[in-house]
């Protein structure tokens, strides 16, 4: 099946489109860290050959999750600021989702221009899928575009109610990744499986057991998997982990015998400790050198990895090396077909240097996964060629 993409015979000049596109990339005091720009570059493509053309281009995106509060530090005035300063990109930014000041700042755009509005996710309509939030969303444009495949697992206005309103079409992000993730996985198939997200991460593990050989888990998934077959309660970053979590994750490990958990850990002192030895005070930052050696040698013999969520805490100090050496063990070897995915995990690759030593780095990461798990996608289910 293929997504409907918007013919440029369609785009004339002074035509409204409305973008959405994916900006949750990682800010370090307000700043966009650099190596961590990827998911804004893919898009910007679409951006500049529709103002070619003479479209007025509204950009719509989300940061974070702000639970539909303006909350200062998710602003995406640091994106527009970026897409103005490192890749001239001129743009108006609203300050504001939608409201008068908006409406005239589109109203008197110029055909070509740019008009970024503020993290969508500032309304408290967007996540609950609105028709009327999505109906003023519309309201500016004549055409959509959804350019953000990171976020089309998510049933919301921005992404999904809206394609009901306007001419709705699929970006070249969409088909690319869509063409790249349905590409044939030969096996064995390993899947590589970290960070947080948990609640999003969990529900396709258990999808993607059924389809992987071998499941390898670390970060602070680990942890779950962990209290799930121990039944020791433990803390991620100080913060219990839910009990419902818990209980899928038995599930899982009922269901599947082809999933991996560290064996040994490295806590925030540097101290390596075994897996049977964890309890509730340990702050864990890594796997140990013996998970990370065991997994790498699966890694070396797959066929397909697909790796999402770093293995540790790998912003600090202490809490990559678990990541390097899962990581290594795949990138660049020419036999393997690797996908990564997620936005930390790609900023991870990128920071290392080694990002072009993949087959494909996805933008989405519970997206990615979602797709890859054969769940249909809101964002994608809306856009389908009939
Ligand atoms: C992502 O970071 O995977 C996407 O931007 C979706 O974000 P979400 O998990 O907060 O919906």
């Amino acid at each position: 099946m293929n997504l409907k993409t918007l013919a440029k015979s369609k785009i004339k000049p002074g035509a409204k489109v409305l973008m959405r596109i994916d900006c949750d990339v990682p800010l370090k005091a307000g700043r966009i860290q650099k190596g961590s720009t990827w998911r804004l570059e893919r898009a910007i493509p679409d951006i500049c050959d529709l103002t070619s053309r003479g479209a007025i281009v509204i950009l719509v995106g989300h940061l974070g999750r702000p639970n539909g509060k303006v909350v200062k530090n998710l602003s995406l005035a640091p994106i527009s600021k970026w897409l103005a300063s490192e890749k001239k990109i001129k743009n108006v930014f609203t300050g504001e989702v939608i409201g008068k000041k908006t409406t005239n700042i589109v109203n008197q755009a110029k055909p070509g221009s740019v008009v970024m509005l503020e993290n969508v996710r500032f309304s408290d309509r967007e996540e609950k899928d609105c028709k009327k939030f999505a109906h003023k969303l519309a309201a500016l444009a004549d055409i959509y575009v959804n350019n953000a495949f990171g976020t089309c697992h998510r049933k919301h206005s921005s992404v999904h109610r809206i394609t009901e309103l306007l001419p709705s079409y699929a970006g070249s992000v969409l088909v690319e990744e869509v063409g790249e993730l349905s590409k044939k996985m030969p096996k064995p198939l390993t899947l590589l499986v970290g960070g947080a997200k948990l609640e999003t991460k969990i529900p396709l593990i258990k999808v993607m057991a059924g389809k992987a050989q071998t499941v390898l888990i670390g970060g602070g998934l680990a942890l779950v998997f962990h209290e799930a077959a121990t039944g020791v309660p433990l803390k991620m970053k100080g913060k219990i982990i839910s009990a419902s979590e818990v209980k899928i994750a038995k599930n899982i490990l009922k269901k599947f015998d082809n999933i991996k958990l560290p064996i040994d850990y490295v806590d925030s002192n540097g101290k390596k400790i075994h897996a049977a030895d964890l309890n509730g005070a340990h702050s864990i930052v890594d796997i140990g050198l013996k998970t990370a050696r065991d997994f790498a040698d699966k890694l070396k013999k797959s066929k397909t990895v697909i790796f999402n969520g770093a293995m540790g805490i790998v912003e600090i100090a202490g809490g990559k090396e678990g990541t390097i050496i899962t990581t290594r063990a795949f990138a660049g070897n020419k036999k393997v077909r690797s996908i990564v995915g997620g936005g930390d995990t790609v900023a991870f690759v990128q920071a290392e240097g080694i990002e072009k030593k993949f087959s494909f780095l996805s933008t989405g990461g519970g997206a990615m996964l979602a797709f890859l798990a054969s769940e249909k996608l809101p964002g994608l289910e809306v856009l389908w060629k009939l």
